[in-house]
């Protein structure tokens, strides 16, 4: 097992990462404080990971709430927060309640978001399944739902207490889900770090061939990225606006198709290349870089342009995006590769050039 930690002061959690670790509920269980734990996690997965993880947390002495949601991002929204809520107050779940996010970033988002504000919030755990969950959405507190009008619009930034991440669960995770997760281990390499976005290059057949050390070495470089940046400005006032390298265009498609018929993870995987293209035009990113961004995208199976969106709908989409400033779209763009930068002042032409190219 390897262990990283978000250095956030009083708030700061571990992130333990290795094989089999769903059977050490003690990894789990030595941070509930009460006697109770309430699972959340979903149709798909519960099936799969629920019980023997319910059977290690009643070893441990813990009394456990099972709490199964429907699966997908069309589930994540007010109703079914609000089953969450419903169930907890059903089993009479009080302020000294664990909550335990079983699955990938919709159960984490959701069950993140509902530890927020169940009574004013209780504390709770990230048990990420997917490989997007453990690189990604599981580190760095930001939760959520989505709203009609815009992706995760409805949040809040609520730190967990642990992150506790097998990559054994990676074995059972469809080939399709499997791709999307490398969008945003392709993104923390772009973000800051050239070395690791080579190895990426270098070792994305392994990574698709779900070679359990590659997948452990991608999963902790990201995180290690991650926790880095969230660690630096936590409720992104700055920093952290580069973690959303391929979002603004991304949450415009998935808010532009409906949620679930893009994957998150596609979605930003075209959002990147985007990103890149759109640096190309603004003369920051050479025309070699881009390819390489394009190519690595490619062999990761992932779509590299957007779905057919008319242009005022795509540019209205971008413009409720959540970094938006004083009526301004911000932009992460790439200087280079491993070096990304936030821009403000994007040319509507350059813009108007990239989203015409895509669609
Ligand atoms: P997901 O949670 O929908 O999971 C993908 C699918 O895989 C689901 O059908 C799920 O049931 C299934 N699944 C999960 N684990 C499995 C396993 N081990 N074996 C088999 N099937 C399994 O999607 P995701 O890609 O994990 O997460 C996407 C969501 O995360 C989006 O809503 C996105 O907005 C959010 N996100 C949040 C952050 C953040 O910082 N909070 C960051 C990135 C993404
Ligand atoms: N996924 C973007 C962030 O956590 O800030």
């Amino acid at each position: 097992m390897q262990t990283l930690r978000v250095e956030l002061g009083s708030r700061a959690y571990p992130i333990h990462i290795g094989r089999g670790l769903l059977g050490r509920a003690d990894l789990l269980a030595q941070f509930i404080t009460g006697s109770r734990t309430a699972v959340v996690s979903n149709t798909t997965v519960a099936p799969l990971y629920l019980e023997p993880l319910v059977a290690g947390l009643t070893a441990c002495g813990l009394d456990v709430v099972r709490i199964i949601l429907p699966d997908g991002e069309t589930y994540k929204n007010w109703g079914t927060l609000n089953l969450i809520y419903d169930q907890l107050l059903a089993a009479r779940c009080d302020r000294q309640t664990t909550i335990i996010a079983l699955g990938g970033g919709v159960i984490g988002d959701l069950a993140g978001f509902a530890a927020a504000s169940y009574q004013r919030g209780v504390p709770y755990l990230q048990v990420p399944t997917t490989l997007l969950a453990q690189v990604d959405s599981s580190v760095g507190g930001k939760t959520a739902i989505n709203h009609p009008g815009g992706k995760n619009m409805i949040g809040a930034f609520y730190q967990p207490i642990a992150v506790v991440a097998d990559v054994n669960t990676l074995a059972t995770l469809p080939d399709r889900e499997l791709r999307a997760g490398l969008a945003e281990v392709i993104k923390h390499g772009l973000l800051t770090d050239l070395e690791f976005f080579e190895w990426i290059e270098a070792n994305i057949d392994q990574l698709l061939a779900r070679d359990t050390e590659a997948l452990t070495h991608a999963v902790h470089r990201s995180c290690a990225i991650k926790a880095q940046i969230v660690a630096l400005d936590e409720r992104e006032t700055g920093t952290r606006a580069l973690l959303n390298l391929g979002h603004t265009f991304g949450h415009a498609i998935e808010t532009a198709m409906g949620y679930g018929v893009w994957l998150h993870g596609e979605a930003v995987a075209a959002g990147i290349a985007m990103a890149a293209d759109l640096s190309r035009r603004l003369g920051i990113l050479s025309e070699a870089d881009l390819r390489r961004v394009i190519s690595v995208l490619e062999r990761a199976g992932l779509p590299v342009s957007a779905p057919a969106i008319a242009l005022p709908r795509f540019i209205e989409l971008i413009s409720v995006d959540k970094k938006a400033a004083a009526g301004r779209v911000r932009f992460v763009l790439l200087e280079g590769l491993g070096s990304a930068i936030v821009r403000g002042d994007v040319p509507q032409d350059a813009l108007v050039g990239t989203l015409g190219a895509a669609g």
